[in-house]
């Protein structure tokens, strides 16, 4: 567990993770229903974009860092969010979706690393719509689904640290949509490695549930690897199970506005695949 999330926060899959996670959460908000948000990999939940990490990672300037003056319909309320952090400020997952919540709403945040654990609690911890779980996300998703009530969202945003990532992440997915397959679900991950996508979208494309959607934004060109091997990222992936009406018509121009922002010229233009609709 060596992944802090502090180095990255307010970078551009960031952005584009959570402007997503906001408009899945506002189509939640549309009707008079309560709903459980579940966030396996929830991170310390609010970062601070002047704090050591944050100045050494460099990354936020080139994320959250070029959103300053966007007006758009389909951003204002995730920019409002970030806004209403605080300055120098940039919430996490398990912060936003807490903004959002009605009084009978809930969210359940497991994060497994002890000290961002500890901020979690100190960050989200006095409010009994927020469970926090200091366990496994690949266990916590098996014991957790179905959730009372059955209507909500699952984001799973690991660290990708270890080279499994994606096998663990297609089992326990798997796993978690043939218990709960009328949730919705958001799965993000690097696109560095094709083979493991491929693969992943395959596995999502035979999963038992309404839709399945493939979102790819590019901000670069696809970097050289460095003397180790690894390349930087420039490419951003969310898989979206079950998303709600509305969100397919809606993601080309949001998707469109974030690269406009987001992306040098070199980058290859976003893209949507449809993986699976019954
Ligand atoms: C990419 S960060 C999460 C960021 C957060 N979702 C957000 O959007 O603000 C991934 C987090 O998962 C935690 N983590 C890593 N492995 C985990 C596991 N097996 N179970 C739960 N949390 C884990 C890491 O400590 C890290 O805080």
């Amino acid at each position: 567990l060596n992944y802090r999330h502090a180095f990255h926060a307010g970078n551009f899959s960031d952005v584009v993770k959570h402007a997503v996670l906001v408009r899945l959460l506002l189509a939640l908000l549309r009707k008079d229903k309560p709903f459980v948000v579940i966030d396996s990999h929830a991170g310390r939940g609010l970062y601070d974009l002047t704090g050591e990490e944050a100045q050494r990672g460099g990354e936020w300037p080139r994320g959250i860092g070029r959103m300053a003056g966007t007006a758009h319909p389909l951003l204002e309320d995730y920019l409002s969010l970030v806004h209403s952090a605080g300055e120098g400020r940039y919430p996490g997952s398990p912060w936003i979706a807490r903004a959002l919540l009605r009084p009978d709403d809930r969210l359940i945040a497991c994060e497994l690393h002890p000290e961002e654990f500890a901020a979690l609690r100190r960050t989200l911890g006095a409010d009994r719509r927020v469970s926090l779980h200091a366990r496994d996300a690949w266990e916590a998703l098996g014991a957790l689904l179905p959730p009372t009530p059955r209507r909500g969202l699952v984001l799973v945003d690991p660290a990708f640290e270890a080279p499994d990532e994606f096998a663990r992440m297609e089992q326990a997915v798997g796993r978690a949509v043939r218990r709960w397959p009328t949730g919705i679900y958001a799965l993000w991950y690097p696109e560095k490695n094709a083979a493991a996508i491929a693969q992943l979208h395959a596995a999502a494309a035979a999963w038992p549930v309404a839709e399945a959607l493939a979102l790819s934004l590019p901000v670069g060109a696809r970097p050289e690897p460095d003397r180790f091997g690894r390349r930087a990222l420039h490419a951003t992936g969310l898989l979206l199970l079950n998303p709600p009406y509305g969100f397919a018509e809606e993601a080309p121009m949001l998707l469109d506005r974030l690269q406009t922002r987001l992306a040098e010229p070199d980058a290859a233009p976003w893209r949507i695949e449809v993986l699976r609709r019954s």
